[in-house]
């Protein structure tokens, strides 16, 4: 039979259906359209600033304290297993059962080694995010330079998968909030009953709580505004940079002047497992960096500017997480940050344990609880506009970008997203929202790595204002690292994130493939 003849036609069709890529030259000259044309205000330290704001959320103070302390089960189970400690022990003796089946090894203070470790990982990546963006520099980030490189198919996987980056992760900083809030409220006397502050399901069965309303709360308020039309601007976003580091610069000193160096020892209780364990954990403190590049449409010089926001925005976040962990382990012992109160708001913790002054003490939580805010909006924000993109291409229905007659949003998107967060977010634990969101987090920057290395085989000649050095070498060693801090994930998070890759793609092939702009059903 010919390939051409009429029954193979259609899976032809098909198949270069979800291979097809957008041209990069319409993608640029649909961004250049007066109409649609955003404004190039951003210089490098406005977007510098940018990825400062959207990197410091909760991660870092919420999750330092867990990911040193590490996580144990009573009961064994294949599903707390880290991926790569089954690889290993695979390797090693041909069976699965060396490997540790009761939860993640404790980093302890070796959780600072973590930072830097990742803050390496994600530098790699983040050089190759510079490359498209400086290349491609259109608004939708990951999802465009897919569908511009790769292929419809992995851009609908990749903008499916970016639910886990901005939607989930906001999950865990709502949650991170409502932790941090309690902790303030408590500081004026006043408590909310537990079971209407606490998660619904945590590391694996029922609290008896029925609902973490402030997380809920706070994501609903937020989205009521965003449906308004508030949008952070460059000059609020600057003001709230300020007040994040200020937060973190008080704590360095406040907190640092009640270290006990005893308590740095033992250093790395697990050894390198646990600095790869809990650096697994603690790359949701740099979820953010890319959306830097999100930003590309608005920047006066994205060739040069974007390689540099990115880059000198990760160096200033490592270095104050850095500081972050020396302190906080030096104040207490990192077993303590296992459970209760410790391990939900470790930094208000330490402070109140250690008697810091009550005003310090509201200072620091004041100031992380209003870069929670910041955050928390720019990622609600990012993820309505992503799914604006996927709709104006036909990947999901028309009602994700319509926008309000009055009010100029997209408010179903924003709607909608206020749910996917806000109910979520009243009812699971910050551990496995940030587990999932990272998982997902690293798989885009594996495909975005993978995008460089193809695009300079096949236009090697289009202009880019930042290449990365040592291609294929660098976006390899992005690969290589990223997919082991994904290994570093235990198994019940690679089994939630197949299942979320599948239900993406069974909506792909029922709705998204029959309403892409490249569709045959569309054109006919
Ligand atoms: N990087 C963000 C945070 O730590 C998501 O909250």
């Amino acid at each position: 039979m010919s390939p051409n003849s009429p029954i193979n036609e259609p899976n032809e069709r098909a198949t270069r259906q979800i291979y097809a890529c957008k041209s990069i030259d319409r993608l640029i000259a649909d961004s250049e359209i007066p109409a649609q044309r955003l404004q190039k205000t951003l210089g490098r330290w406005s977007l510098t600033a940018l990825g400062i704001g959207a990197i410091i959320g909760s991660g870092i103070f919420v999750l330092t304290g867990t990911a040193a302390a590490g996580e144990h089960f009573e009961t064994p189970s294949i599903l707390h297993a880290q991926v790569m400690d089954l690889i290993i022990n695979f390797v090693q003796h041909g069976n699965l059962s060396g490997a540790l089946m009761h939860g993640r090894p404790a980093a302890g203070p070796a959780i600072a080694l973590s930072f830097i470790l990742v803050a390496i990982a994600c530098s790699f990546a983040g050089l190759c995010y510079a490359e498209l963006a400086s290349m491609i520099p259109i608004a939708g980030s990951a999802y465009t330079y897919s569908y511009a490189t790769l292929g419809e198919i992995f851009a609908w996987i990749i903008g499916w998968d970016l639910i886990l980056e901005y939607a989930v992760s906001n999950v865990a900083v709502a949650v991170g909030f409502s932790g941090y809030l309690q902790a303030q409220l408590a500081t004026f006397g006043l408590q909310i009953p537990d079971q209407w502050s606490s998660s619904v399901w945590a590391s694996g069965h029922l609290t008896g709580a029925y609902f973490n309303m402030p997380a809920f709360l706070v994501v609903f308020v937020l989205t009521v505004l965003l449906v308004l039309g508030i949008k952070e601007s460059a000059r609020t976003n600057n003001l709230m940079v300020v007040i994040k580091i200020g937060a973190i610069v008080t704590f360095l000193v406040i907190g640092g002047m009640l270290v006990h160096p005893a308590n740095w020892h033992p250093f790395a209780p697990a050894g390198f497992s646990g600095v790869v364990t809990g650096g697994a954990i603690i790359f949701f403190t740099y979820i953010g960096f890319d959306s830097v590049s999100t930003a590309a449409e608005e920047s006066k010089n994205p060739q040069k500017d974007m390689p540099f926001a990115i880059i000198v925005s990760l160096a200033v976040c490592a270095l104050l997480y850095v500081g972050v962990a020396l302190v906080l382990l030096g104040m207490m012992k990192y077993t303590e940050f296992a459970s209760g109160a410790a391990a939900d708001a470790p930094v208000a913790y330490a402070l109140k344990e250690l008697g810091a002054h009550p005003v310090f003490q509201s200072v620091i939580i004041i100031g992380a609880l209003t870069g929670m805010l910041s955050s928390l909006l720019v990622f609600q924000y990012g993820q309505t506009r992503i799914w604006f993109a996927m709709s104006r291409d036909g990947l999901l229905p028309r009602l994700f970008s319509a926008v309000h007659s009055r009010y100029k949003t997209p408010h179903w998107s924003t709607w909608i997203a206020g749910a996917a967060v806000g109910l979520p977010a009243g009812l699971v634990d910050i551990g496995d929202a940030a587990d999932l969101s990272n998982i997902g987090t690293l798989f885009a920057f594996v495909l975005v790595s993978l995008g460089v290395i193809i695009l300079r085989r096949r236009q090697p000649e289009r202009r880019r204002g930042f290449r990365v050095p040592f291609v294929p070498l660098f976006p390899l060693i992005s690969v290589v690292l990223c997919t082991g801090l994904m290994t570093g994930l235990t198994v019940i998070t690679w089994i939630r994130f197949f299942l979320w890759l599948a239900l993406g793609l069974v909506i792909y092939v029922i709705y998204s493939r029959r309403h892409s702009e490249f569709s045959q059903h569309k054109r006919h």
